[in-house]
C-alpha cells in the first residue's frame, strides 16, 4: 500500500497530522538510516533553532494538504 495515497483528509487536525507525515517522511527519504536518524534525534529535539524549523515545514505541508482539501469548506 502507498505511503501516501490520497491528500483528502477529513477534518483539518487529520491534516494537520498528515502535513507531520510528509515532513518527517522527507527527512527518511533524505536519511534513509535510522541509525543515524536516532543519533541525531537528541540535537534536533534540543535545539530551539532546529523545532522551529521544523514547525516550518510543517506548516508549508499543511499548507498544500489544506489547499487539497478546499480548506475543508466544503
Ligand atoms: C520523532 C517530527 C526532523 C529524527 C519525531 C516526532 C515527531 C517528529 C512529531 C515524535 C513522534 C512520536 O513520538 O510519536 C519531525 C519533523 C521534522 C523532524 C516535523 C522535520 C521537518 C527530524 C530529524 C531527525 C529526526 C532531522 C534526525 C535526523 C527523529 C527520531 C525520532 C523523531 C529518531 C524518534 C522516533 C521514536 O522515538 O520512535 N519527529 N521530525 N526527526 N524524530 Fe523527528
Amino acid at each position: 500500500m502507498s505511503w501516501l495515497p490520497t491528500l483528502q483528509t477529513n477534518t483539518p487536525e487529520q491534516g494537520y497530522e498528515l502535513a507531520i507525515k510528509l515532513s518527517r517522511m522527507a527527512v527518511k527519504k533524505t536519511q534513509p538510516d535510522d541509525e543515524t536518524r536516532s543519533s541525531l534525534r537528541h540535537d534536533y529535539a534540543n535545539n530551539a533553532d532546529s523545532l522551529t524549523m521544523a514547525s516550518h515545514v510543517v506548516a508549508t505541508n499543511f499548507q498544500t494538504v489544506a489547499q487539497a482539501n478546499n480548506y475543508w469548506r466544503d
